[in-house]
């Protein structure tokens, strides 16, 4: 009997050392140390074991059944700690790898080109104001000197929601509404950039609703030289320092004298070619000194009061800074061309 259990026992911890898996190892521990097992076999003869055999047999088979039950259970730790490891292994994280991109927005290159006038002209002293886009006809027309019947009304086909109220077709009424609101009339000088609207067929050079800055400064002593040099300053540093400007005569009611600006055509430095029709100097914006019945209405007294205005299309302005050909693309967000105009 004691030889049958060293064999077991040798047998059993040989296959203990070959087990490779928690399931395997069980296996072992079924068949070796469970009830129907030849352990528990072999304790079940003992009972025709004499008397001194008893107790020596018993201890063996005890101590066989506790060798077995050790290197199984070390063999478990060390298979679960092989599992763990190798767990580890493959579940490791790589935090060398490269992250994927998040696709991220950017400004509208129409806000990028309002943002860097408004920066522009805040550097020249101008504060940002703002005005509503459904408008008064008082405030859109007749507070720029545009009486009802005035025949310069034509000139921008508006879109009317009643007799008196209308979607601005300029934001020159914000020049009126910032002068009515100061109570104290004190000097004035502002830009305002927003949209505005106006009954046209859309096409590559128009819209029915496109973007304006207008720009007022009210003060004493305000003189043309003071708008020209303003107007360069801008021109400058929005399309390079070698640009010329030149003011040409025009009309606005709500100026008098009224300039349009030209800018001298960075494609041909003047020369003459396609974008500038061959004169060398391309339209750029409407200006001119504030109309004395302009002030006069607003409740500045003419006399005392003086004061440049000027009206612009950032769009324009956009698409000959970056050779833009139409002013749809600036509406149909196709993400092609606004992406070409991201910093990032
Ligand atoms: N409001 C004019 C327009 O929409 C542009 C303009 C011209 C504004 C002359 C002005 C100005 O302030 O002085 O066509």
């Amino acid at each position: 009997m004691k030889e049958q259990l060293h064999a077991l026992e040798k047998e059993a911890l040989q296959k203990v050392g070959d087990a490779t898996s928690l399931k395997e190892l069980q296996d072992v521990r079924v068949a070796y140390l469970g009830k129907k097992g030849p352990i528990t076999e072999v304790l079940r003869g003992m009972g025709k074991l004499s008397k001194e055999e008893r107790p020596i047999i018993g201890e063996l088979a005890n101590k066989v059944r506790g060798n077995i039950a050790d290197a199984i259970d070390s063999k478990k730790a060390s298979i679960e700690a092989a599992e763990l490891e190798k767990q580890l292994e493959e579940e490791t994280i790589d935090v060398t790898l490269p992250g994927r991109p998040v696709p991220t927005g950017g400004p509208h290159l129409l806000t990028s080109i309002v943002e860097e006038i408004e920066d522009l002209f805040i550097g020249m002293g101008f504060e940002v104001r703002e005005g509503p886009e459904v408008e008064t006809d008082y405030y859109n027309f007749e507070a720029l000197n545009l009486p009802k019947g005035h025949p310069a009304r034509d000139m921008q086909d508006s879109f009317y929601i009643t007799e008196e109220i209308l979607m601005r077709t300029h934001t020159s009424p914000v020049q009126a509404r910032t002068m009515n609101a100061m109570e104290d009339k004190r000097p004035v000088k502002m830009i305002c950039p927003g949209k505005v609207y106006r009954r046209d067929t859309d096409d590559a050079t128009h819209s029915h609703q496109f973007t304006q800055i207008e720009g007022l400064y009210v003060d004493k002593n305000v003189r043309m030289s003071d708008l020209k040099g303003v107007l360069d300053r801008f021109a400058k540093q929005m399309f390079g320092q070698e640009r010329e400007i030149r003011l040409r005569p025009s009309f606005f009611p709500f100026t008098e004298p009224s300039v349009e600006m030209d800018i001298s055509c960075k494609v041909c430095n003047g020369e003459g070619c396609s974008v500038c029709k061959q004169t060398g100097w391309i339209e750029i914006l409407g200006a001119g000194m504030v109309h004395p019945r302009v002030l006069e209405m607003a409740g500045y007294d003419p006399k005392v009061y003086s004061g440049f205005a000027f009206g612009m299309g950032p769009e324009r302005i956009a698409m000959l800074k970056y050779g833009v050909d139409d002013i749809r693309h600036f509406y149909t967000n196709d993400i092609r061309f606004l992406k070409q105009y991201h910093q990032a």
